[in-house]
């Protein structure tokens, strides 16, 4: 049975939420494999809008599997905030189930404060969630794990060494007050007693669904350009955010893996610091802003925005293996009567059209060579059919997929999840 992979392929907030609420519906398991609640993925169904930070963007179907992935870092008290407004709001429904890794790295007090305080001493504009840092952990092998907290022998021995450095850093390194052991022991034992009906290998669950010839959806987090590996380094998240992670991050060999969806807005978008070739500080620039209500979903911080770039995109249909774009936000560009698209970047005189050069400084060094399309002025909210879009529209999406050489799967032109023009399902083998 066809297993999909969603993944961003700019610097996040392409509209992987809506798209996945959408696919869910042909799904019987949806899994997040990495990032933690540095993620805010939004949801437009029946005119309510949700925004999910750590639960899969599976959860308002009934009767699916949602599974928060071993390659996830928990903050437990934000997570028990997004169950318990669900249920509050009526929108957890009973037959859908929430498994959580046991072997999830959970985000400890400590995390955030050094997350922010680093930010003091060099700005990469993060979240503030201590996602670095808990994956800092994690790869030195001094990471707690969602099981750990379950054993309060087990979870008072790690805390206490772990403590033991952190506060040293906190106190003589940031000049902060330390943390206190008992106060976290006390706090992580409660969510520990939430937590525990949901903890499960998560690994196995998602083994034996397949057998029954069940279908997976992996929810992938911020963007191709965040990935620690292949994104805009130093100004990218901690973790691997493209699909390869899909199977690290669940347990999940990477043969189950049938197609990936490469999730790519109208324009361009990024929250936080970082080079950004083809951005706008003119009235174009404005208008995605606010026509887009480009505003973070996590932190409310405005998106800075530019025009697509397809230098971007290309990366990240090679390093992830995209097979479909689903192109989001294309209403959003109405009345622009020139709309650009960046082909390539020019770094005094060398061309780049299918990579991004290495460094930072020389990303934001290069100038992006555009061409130019005509725009539409039509509302093309309402339109359901490819035919429903404007000429121009059209045209639009169609030098998107020759640029990118792959067919767009998905032509988003609303928030709502009606707002759709779905011209191929990748859950179908063609
Ligand atoms: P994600 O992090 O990739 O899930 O994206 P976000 O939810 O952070 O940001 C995408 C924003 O665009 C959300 O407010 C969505 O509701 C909204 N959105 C998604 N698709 C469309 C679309 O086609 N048109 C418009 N106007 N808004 C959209
Ligand atoms: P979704 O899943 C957009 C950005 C932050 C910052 C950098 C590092 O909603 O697309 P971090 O807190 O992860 O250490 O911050 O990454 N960032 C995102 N930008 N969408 C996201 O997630 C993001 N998650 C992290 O703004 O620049
Ligand atoms: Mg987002």
């Amino acid at each position: 049975m066809p297993n999909v992979v969603v993944v961003g392929t700019q610097w996040g907030d392409e509209g992987k939420g809506k798209v996945v609420d959408l696919y869910a519906e042909n799904a019987d398991v949806v899994a997040r494999f990495q990032g933690g609640n540095n993620a805010g993925h939004t949801l437009v169904v029946d005119g309510k809008k949700t925004v999910l930070h750590l639960i899969p963007s599976g959860i308002l179907h009934n009767n699916k599997i949602c599974i928060i992935g071993n390659g996830v870092v928990i903050d437990p008290d934000i997570l028990i905030q997004e169950i318990e407004s669900l249920h509050s709001r009526g929108l957890f429904p009973s037959n859908t189930k929430l498994y959580i890794s046991e072997n999830a790295h959970v985000i400890m007090p400590y995390h955030k404060r050094i997350d922010t305080a680093r930010e003091g001493l060099k700005k990469i504009g993060t979240t503030g969630r201590g996602i670095g840092p808990a994956y800092e952990d994690k790869v030195s092998r001094q990471g707690i794990r969602v099981s750990d907290i379950l054993d309060e022998a087990i979870f008072r021995e790690k805390l206490q060494r772990r403590l033991k450095e952190t506060n040293f850093m906190l106190t003589q390194y940031f000049h902060e007050e330390p943390l206190n052991e008992e106060e976290i022991l006390e706090r992580y034992l409660g969510y520990a007693k939430y937590f525990k009906p949901y903890v499960a290998d998560t690994s196995l669950i998602m083994a034996k669904e397949m057998r029954m010839g069940k279908k997976i959806l992996f929810e992938g987090a911020q963007g191709s350009h965040l990935d620690i590996d292949h994104g805009t380094y130093p100004y990218v998240t901690s973790s691997n955010t493209v699909s390869g992670n899909a199977s690290c991050g669940t347990g999940v060999g990477p043969l189950a893996i049938h197609a990936v969806i490469g999730i790519c807005k109208a324009y361009t978008t990024r929250v936080g610091e970082g080079p950004f070739p083809t951005e706008l500080n003119d009235e174009f620039g404005e208008q995605m802003q606010v026509i887009g209500n480009e505003f973070g979903a996590t932190t409310g911080r405005k998106r800075r925005c530019g025009w697509l770039d397809l230098v971007l995109v290309r990366q990240s249909m090679r390093v992830s293996g995209i097979t479909g774009l689903a192109l989001t936000k294309l209403d959003v560009l109405r009345g622009i009567e020139k709309i650009k698209i960046c082909v390539a970047y020019n770094l005094r005189g060398e061309e780049f059209t299918e990579s991004l050069p290495s460094r930072p400084d020389l990303l934001a060094q290069c100038e992006p060579v555009y061409e130019e399309m005509d725009g539409w002025t039509e509302d093309i909210t309402t339109a359901r059919t490819i035919d429903d879009l404007p000429k121009n529209a059209r045209r639009y999406v169609e030098r998107l997929e020759i640029l990118a050489n792959a067919p767009c799967v998905i032509i988003s032109v609303d928030a709502s999840r009606e707002g759709t023009i779905v011209m191929k399902n990748p859950f179908e083998r063609s």
